[in-house]
């Protein structure tokens, strides 16, 4: 069935929030949950603090007016009695009215003339026009209006009987002032809130996410290759006890199979071993009479041979690679002098090689003199003896062997050896795939061919990995290519 296509409207919607959405969705749980708490507090303290606000100024505000309409009214009444009684001067009636309070103001315009009780700050052309207007009409009114930036409420009453008119103005720059500060103290109130909001969800959500660190770590490790580590049995907590579990069995499980397949390749190299003897010897008696042979049956003899060496000789690896796998590589350090390791290596290495060639210049730091390490020499001699052979095979020979000291990406103190030819070099595309096992590059099709097993690059990775250091391949500064193992200096202590 043919799916409805989404709404105009939704469609709209999703392009306009997608940029925000996208954003949103790349921060990471704890963020948006810290995020999410912060604004729940925001949009609570504003809904309080509007409130109370709308409330409290409200309350003060007409509270305000209905003090002031109260004593226009007390007012005039009084202003109706003095001025009804026969007196020398009206002026006298005005002046016992100025004893208004301060924030108060009262005019009395009485024919044709007003008189303020506070002239020099409000006088009648200060009251606005309309309220005016209604107030010589006939009625009572009231009216707030802004006074050299001070809130006003005036209050105007008539006197009919009089041709009078009663006003009162109020100043609200007090209660404008209070209410200003109440805003600022509910505004800051409402930050605080946020803030507290917002680290309310950090604290709650790094306690959520604490088990899925630990998730993340075991992971890790296990990736490393550490793969006894499991995860702590968190009795306690229900939802988490299933996660714990199902990590662990499945770590359980993957253990189990990764030593099992180890354990085979371990299992049929060594099988192989006893048969290939037989075969071996058998080979070497044929070969001792090969002179008794036809020419066919020598060539044959001689390529028979040649196999052979190439079989056994992969079996050795694999043997020697499924130790590692397995676990069972014993591992037997020796405090050593890094310029001299180097160098007894090499030798070892070049008297190894199965067509001699020229040996490489050795440049070794002189600080690598004094420098000690603990090692496993025989990986490492088997490190080097790989390396020199391969050089061997496909460049012609290794032309200089260097060791220098070096920090590493971390700035741990290292030692840097580097094995460099003057051959074809390792094409880009297949530098990550040569240290795979059974992987054999271009050279390979070129020369020594029929010797090579496809594991030497993959036994030279596995000690490294085993001596805690990195190998790496790049172009040699002379063309050819140029073998890098970076070992950590620990100085005679383990390395980890
Ligand atoms: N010094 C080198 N120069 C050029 N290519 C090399 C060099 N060393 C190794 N290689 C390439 O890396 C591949 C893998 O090497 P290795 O694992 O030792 O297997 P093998 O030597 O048995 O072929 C080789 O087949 C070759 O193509
Ligand atoms: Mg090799």
């Amino acid at each position: 069935m043919a799916k409805a296509p989404p709404a105009r409207g939704d469609h709209r919607l999703r392009r306009y929030l997608h940029g925000p959405l996208a954003v949103w969705e790349r921060l990471g749980l704890r963020a948006r949950v810290t995020g999410l708490f912060a604004f729940g507090a925001l949009l609570l303290s504003v809904l309080m603090g509007g409130l109370s606000f709308y409330a409290t100024s409200h309350f003060l505000v007409s509270d305000q007016i209905n003090a002031a309409i109260k004593e226009a009214f007390v007012g005039r009444a009084t202003v109706e009695q003095r001025l009804l009684v026969p007196t020398p001067n009206e002026l006298t009636v005005v002046a016992d009215l100025t004893a208004a309070t301060g924030a108060t103001t009262s005019i009395l315009y009485y024919r044709g003339t007003a008189y303020s009780s506070n002239s020099f700050t409000v006088s009648i052309s200060d009251v606005p026009e309309p309220l005016r207007a209604l107030v010589r009409a006939g009625t009572p009114a009231t009216q707030t209006f802004v006074l050299g930036n001070r809130p006003q409420v005036a209050v105007g009453v008539p006197l009919p009987s009089l041709d009078a008119r009663y006003f009162v103005i109020f100043d609200l720059g007090d209660l404008d002032h209070t209410l200003h500060v109440l805003a600022l103290a509910l505004v800051l109130g409402g930050l605080i809130t946020t803030l507290l909001g917002g680290l309310v969800g950090r604290v709650a959500s790094g306690r959520t996410l604490r088990p899925l660190s630990a998730v993340s770590r075991a992971a890790v490790a296990i990736a490393r290759g550490d793969l006894d580590t499991r995860l702590r049995a968190t009795t306690g907590d229900p939802d988490l006890r299933g996660l714990t579990q199902s990590f662990n069995t499945m770590v359980d499980q993957l253990q189990d199979r990764i030593e099992r397949d180890a354990r085979f390749t371990s299992d049929v190299s060594h099988e192989l071993r006893s048969p290939l003897t037989t075969i071996a010897n058998t080979l070497n008696v044929l070969e001792a009479h090969a002179d008794e042979l036809s020419p066919r049956a020598r060539r044959a003899l001689e390529l028979l041979g040649a196999d052979l060496r190439r079989f056994e000789r992969m079996v050795a690896e694999l043997l020697e690679i499924s130790r590692s796998d397995t676990g069972s590589a014993d591992t037997s350090l020796e405090v050593v002098d890094a310029g001299e390791l180097i160098r007894q290596s090499v030798a070892a290495g070049m008297r190894t090689l199965p067509t001699p060639v020229s040996s490489p210049t050795i440049s070794i730091d002189p600080v690598l003199d004094e420098v000690t390490l603990a090692v496993d020499k025989r990986r490492f001699e088997r490190v080097m003896a790989n390396l020199l052979e391969n050089a061997a095979l496909y460049a012609g020979g290794a032309t200089r062997v260097a060791a220098e000291p070096g920090p590493d990406r971390l700035g741990h103190p290292t030692l840097v050896v580097a094995v460099e030819d003057h051959g074809p070099g390792v094409p880009l595309a297949e530098r990550r795939r040569i240290f795979e096992r059974f992987y054999r590059g271009q050279a390979a099709g070129r020369r020594g061919a029929s010797t090579g097993t496809g594991l030497g690059l993959a036994l030279v990775a596995e000690h490294v990995r085993l001596l805690g250091g990195l190998v790496g391949i790049e172009d040699a500064p002379s063309g050819g290519a140029r073998f890098t193992v970076e070992l950590p200096l620990t100085d005679g202590e383990e390395p980890s």
